[in-house]
């Protein structure tokens, strides 16, 4: 959750206008032009590419109908096409300055600075190509749902990620002018996984098949996304900030979905292990037969999401970083708690780095580790989930503990990217990990086995056998609540 978010006066949402907002649209016919002409492309792309069978389904969503903390949300039944996406930022902080780099400590921009109009551009493209991708990545996971519960919290999570496009549109056409309407217009065109115009992030490109992957997509994955939006909540381009700001509160229900589904997967197969007596985590033939999914299963998982999600953070030595830190178009974590002087000049940053065949620490000027900084701070960031489900298998007197892999583990990107490592951490020759492969990430086997489990229960109250029910229901709801109307 971003601190920033004051607790003001609820600010309104209108929603006199077709496009739901809070930054007096009506007012600003250019833009209410070009958001319309989007508008109908964007539909169109979500009854493509959204939620696969579900278009006419009524779903138990939370809207957005202020932008604080408290008031911000109502509930209430709606078909998905229908949903009031809409452009929502957080409240103008008066007299907020650039947090961090060269143009530190003067008043916040307004408007985009000549200088770094490409980066900035740039940078909200990636950060917008992400959004979709997702629901596209999601998409054919409503016919397995393992419940109505789970099935509603896949559609906020899916209308939440379109409405980050929204707000990352907005500002390519408010600020961008004809080159920012171009990109709009792009962000609906790629596709994931499409070999001619793929996404274009790596880990956007990759599918998720299952339940399991789409919960550990959610954990890893929109951490990442936090992560960045974190980063750009600090940006010195006011509109950007308030922007990521509000994105920011919807994140947090993304990965609390992530968090809660993995956690209710380790409860189930603990709970079956014990009425079964099965105290060995390993002997996997014995509780694959139990319909539930197996620790050691879900440590590889873990392991491939982590490491495709950690490559999302670039190099860890970046001049790219550098120059977006120092331009104040992006901080780092939680900037203004940070105690130093935010500019960086004369400081370092202790990054791990594999030089003449072994791992060292080494202290690099402090400006072109920011995405190493980012990096670490996301790592310890992602440990509290993984504390809490080990706890969940401690509780239940099982031997098995979930670990993130080490940062070297199946990298493509960055220091690491040519050196073969263990989840342990373990350099080894290619051949030897090659050997390995199939215990160290998701294989064949694995994904037949989830993929038998992926049976779909669309019953009010009822849950798959492979994961156990709620703590509470969505809004206070409770058991048996039709969190879905499926006709
Ligand atoms: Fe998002
Ligand atoms: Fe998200």
């Amino acid at each position: 959750m971003s601190e920033a978010i004051t607790n003001e006066a609820l600010v309104e949402v209108s929603y006199d206008d077709l496009i739901p907002n809070n930054v007096d649209l009506s007012e600003d016919k250019a833009l209410r032009r070009a958001l319309e002409k989007w508008q109908p492309d964007y539909v169109n792309w979500w009854r493509d590419m959204g939620p696969d069978g579900f278009q006419e389904a009524q779903v138990y969503l939370r809207t957005a109908v202020g932008v604080d903390k408290q008031g911000w949300a109502k509930f209430g039944y709606v078909k998905m096409p229908e949903y009031r996406w809409g452009i929502l930022l957080a409240p103008k902080e008066e007299g907020r300055t650039i947090p961090c780099g060269k143009h530190k400590g003067e008043p916040a921009w307004q408007e985009v600075p000549g200088e770094y109009r490409a980066m900035l551009r740039r940078l909200l493209v990636i950060q917008g190509d992400t959004e979709p991708a997702s629901v596209e990545q999601q998409r054919h996971l409503g016919k397995t749902c393992p419940s109505l519960y789970d099935l509603r919290n896949l559609f906020q999570v899916n209308v939440e990620e379109g409405r980050h496009l929204w707000a990352i549109v907005y500002l390519l056409q408010k600020y961008f002018g004809r080159d920012g309407r171009e990109e709009a217009a792009e962000l609906l065109n790629r596709r994931s996984g499409n070999v001619d115009k793929p996404r274009i992030l790596g880990a956007f490109n990759e599918k998720t098949p299952d339940w399991l992957s789409f919960f550990m997509f959610t954990y890893f994955t929109d951490r990442d996304g936090k992560m960045q939006l974190e980063s750009l909540a600090q940006s010195g381009f006011d509109p950007l900030s308030r922007t990521t700001r509000f994105m920011l509160m919807e994140e947090a229900f993304h990965m609390f979905v992530g968090e809660t589904g993995v956690g209710r997967i380790v409860e189930r197969t603990c709970q079956a292990m014990n009425d079964a007596g099965i105290t060995d985590p390993y002997d996997v033939e014995a509780v694959r037969k139990l319909g539930v999914i197996d620790l050691p299963l879900l440590q590889r998982k873990a392991n491939f999401h982590v490491s495709v999600t950690r490559d999302l953070f670039g190099a860890e030595i970046s001049t790219n970083g550098a120059n977006s830190f120092n331009a104040g178009l992006k901080g780092r974590f939680q900037e203004t708690k940070i105690d130093d002087d935010h500019q960086l000049l004369n400081d370092s940053y202790s990054v791990l780095r594999f030089k003449d065949g072994a791992f060292v620490e080494e202290e690099v000027p402090a400006l072109s580790a920011i995405n190493a900084r980012l990096l670490d701070d996301y790592i310890k960031d992602c440990q509290g989930g993984v504390n809490r489900w080990n706890k969940i298998i401690e509780k239940a007197g099982l031997d098995f503990q979930i670990v993130q892999p080490h940062k070297a583990f199946n990298r493509n990107i960055g220091e690491f990217r040519d050196v073969f490592v263990s989840p342990a951490g373990e350099l080894m020759e290619q051949a030897a990990f090659d050997a390995r492969r199939e215990a160290f990430l998701p294989n064949q086997q694995d994904y037949d086995f989830l993929s038998s489990l992926m049976q779909p229960v669309t019953e009010p109250g009822k849950y798959a056998s492979w994961i156990a029910p709620p703590k509470v229901g969505v809004d206070q709801k409770t058991g048996d609540f039709e969190y879905v109307k499926i006709d």
